[in-house]
């Protein structure tokens, strides 16, 4: 299993305290979880839940969205906001209709070729969707690795390369811990190690945290957005 005790302390929280998600679930689709990376880019997973429901059970395939005009996807969209995301949905679900034989494609490098679709989005769906051993970076793991590992309080306002060098360092070596792993991240940052009033009583790794060793000290980097 995992060398680190930050692993071994994640992946145990975790265990405990994750959401019941359905786009984590073992039986969702590829489908799935790529329409759910990209309605839960930019929009909380408590307003997501029920678009993405309804969005499954009116269009369970890529070539199902394909075969409906595009302004349907946008009405679909509803409030989740920042409706382009709706379009480019659209247009990935084409492109898989028409290039991948109407299925999610599986590697980093097919994904990140559909339109909209950028390095985080591919490599979620890589790892979530796929298995694929590859380091899932959201704004979320950003800073949990900014805290736990680097000692500042937020991560710079965009990805460096020591980051995805540290990402990388840090993803365990069996792809089914892997895929566990940055899963778990991702939900401490989201319920844990929040942006602002993070729960470090709460923590799992509050003791080794370098954040916590240091002080908390503000934040004195760049300017950053959220
Ligand atoms: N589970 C898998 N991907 C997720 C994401 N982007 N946000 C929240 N939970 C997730």
């Amino acid at each position: 299993m995992s060398p680190l005790p930050l692993h071994r302390a994640v992946l145990d929280w975790y265990a405990e305290a994750q959401r019941d998600l359905p786009w984590r679930r073992p039986e969702c689709s590829p489908w799935g979880v790529f329409v759910s990376e990209v309605m839960l880019q930019q929009t909380p997973v408590v307003r997501v839940l029920p678009v993405w429901q309804e969005w499954m059970h009116r269009w369970p395939t890529p070539a199902a969205l394909a075969a409906e005009p595009s302004g349907e996807a946008v009405r679909a969209w509803g409030r989740l906001g920042y409706p382009r995301r709706a379009l480019r949905l659209h247009a990935a679900a084409t492109a898989m209709a028409e290039r991948h034989g109407g299925d999610v494609p599986a590697s980093v490098v097919d994904l990140q070729a559909l339109p909209g679709v950028g390095v985080y989005t591919a490599a979620a769906v890589a790892a979530f969707a796929f298995g694929d051993r590859v380091a899932v970076v959201d704004t979320n793991v950003r800073r949990v690795h900014a805290r736990a590992v680097s000692g500042v309080e937020h991560a710079a306002p965009a990805l460096t390369r020591a980051e995805s060098d540290l990402a990388a360092e840090l993803l365990p070596e069996d792809p089914d811990v892997a895929r566990v792993w940055n899963v778990a991240v991702m939900e401490l940052g989201a319920l844990v190690c929040t942006a602002r009033g993070p729960r470090c009583d709460d923590c799992p790794v509050l003791t080794t945290c370098a954040w916590v060793a240091a002080g908390r000290p503000a934040y004195d980097g760049p300017p950053r957005r959220g």
